[in-house]
């Protein structure tokens, strides 16, 4: 513990000194009565610049342009991927298209990098993983004869350099994981991991979803092969809002993705007769682009690429001290624990607390007007989105915290998405 002050005036003393404080005002603010968001980390804010762009697209250049639009629609996959890479995952030019779910691109890439490594049959992962990640890693090795090999990662610490460098040997194909886990907000190695992977041939696949937008990432400098991520958390691009992926440059040409759709395809228009991948990033396009979503998420970019990663990461890193000091100062005495890594260089955006009472906890906090996210059995997270989470707002929450818990029951519930 580092001792800074309790008292609500530090809060408001360091919501006046944030450099990036005015870019709250750039959101919708929910109306009603106040509302304290610590779920940036599920779905982010909606951007007013959004909502004005999608009024856009749908009026002037749908509902005039009609098929006419599609001459400038047709790079928008690429030039928002191109944005992305360049302000948020450290990736030059064609690396990055915006396109289909986290799954799907999973599904695309971690199939791909099968093909590619004949006779490599084993794909590492923790058993920490996103489900999603799980269930298509499973499906992957399961169609191409290959066998999942699960590193058992503890959920709050996070995972080990040295249990990845433990897994991973001449027989593995495929090593993916999570940049930044999911429950604890643990942030995993990439350099080292990368370059263990790549010691024994192997290709490295990363799930970016709660770090692009919260930490600084250097898919490049990393040398890392493939990664996905999804939109609608720290970028900001909605519900739903279609994911990215990134595939090296140099590897671009030797993979082959299952999906072989025609917006992947070489003179797309021509409408030939056999599918020929076009050459460079487009090959991992399936079908047509949704416009709509893309959209939102280059304006999420945008704004994300002004506020700057380096900002973003120090005030995120300042949000999660805060909070951890709060908590061990508060909440400690009723029972909490911190589940989330106190090293601030080893943890993301959002900060997860044990408590046995999680879920009543949850649903109170709620019920106020305070909005956390419950991870079974006994987790509450709270997403601090350095862009539209103020100081005060980690002060009122925790003070809220310590006033409702004396007295709830605990019991599960089902949680919501991520
Ligand atoms: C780490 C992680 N990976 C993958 C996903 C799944 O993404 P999608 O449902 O958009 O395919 C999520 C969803 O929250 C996630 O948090």
């Amino acid at each position: 513990m580092t001792g800074l002050p309790t008292d609500r005036s530090y809060a408001r003393e360091c919501d006046a000194a944030d450099p990036l404080a005015p870019f709250r005002q750039r959101f919708v603010q929910p109306a009603g009565p106040p509302l304290i968001y610590l779920d940036g980390n599920s779905l982010g804010m909606l951007p007013l610049a959004t909502a004005e762009r999608i009024t856009n697209v749908m009026y002037r250049e749908w509902g005039t342009g009609l098929i006419r639009s599609w001459d400038h629609w047709v790079d928008l996959p690429t030039r928002a991927g191109d944005l992305l890479g360049r302000h948020l995952l450290g990736a030059a030019l064609g690396q990055v298209v915006v396109s289909d779910s986290t799954t799907v691109n999973l599904y695309k890439l971690a199939r791909a990098a099968l093909a590619a490594r004949p006779g490599h049959p084993v794909i590492v992962t923790d058993d920490n993983n996103f489900p999603t990640d799980r269930y298509v890693l499973a499906g992957v090795a399961a169609e191409r004869g290959g066998q999942v090999r699960l590193i058992t990662t503890d959920t709050d610490g996070g995972l080990a350099t040295d249990a990845v460098r433990a897994a991973v040997d001449g027989q593995t194909a495929l090593v993916c994981l999570s940049h930044v886990a999911y429950r604890s907000g643990a942030l995993a190695d990439m350099a080292a991991i990368t370059e263990i992977a790549h010691r024994h041939g192997a290709l490295v696949l990363w799930d970016l979803c709660h770090s692009a937008g919260s930490v600084p990432v250097d898919l490049d400098g990393c040398g890392a092969d493939l990664a996905v991520g999804c939109t609608y958390k720290y970028l900001n691009a909605g519900p739903g809002a279609p994911a990215y992926l990134y595939v090296r440059r140099g590897l671009q040409d030797q993979l082959r993705q299952p999906v072989q759709g025609w917006f992947g395809q070489r003179d797309q228009f021509e409408m030939g007769p056999a599918y020929q991948p076009v050459a460079g990033i487009g090959r991992f396009l399936t079908g047509t682009p949704d416009i709509i979503g893309i959209s939102a998420v280059e304006e999420g970019a945008r704004l994300l690429g002004e506020a700057g990663i380096g900002r973003i990461r120090q005030k995120g890193q300042q949000l999660t001290q805060y909070l951890i000091e709060l908590a061990d100062a508060w909440l400690a005495p009723l029972g909490f624990t911190v589940a989330s890594p106190r090293d601030p260089e080893r943890r993301g955006s959002h900060v997860s607390l044990h408590h046995p009472g999680a879920d009543a906890i949850s649903r109170a906090l709620i019920a106020r007007g305070v909005v956390p996210d419950y991870r079974t059995p006994d987790r509450l997270r709270l997403g601090l989105a350095p862009v539209t989470t103020r100081f005060t707002d980690v002060w009122d929450a925790l003070d809220c915290l310590r006033q409702i818990t004396p007295g709830l029951a605990s019991g599960p519930r089902r949680a919501g998405p991520e």
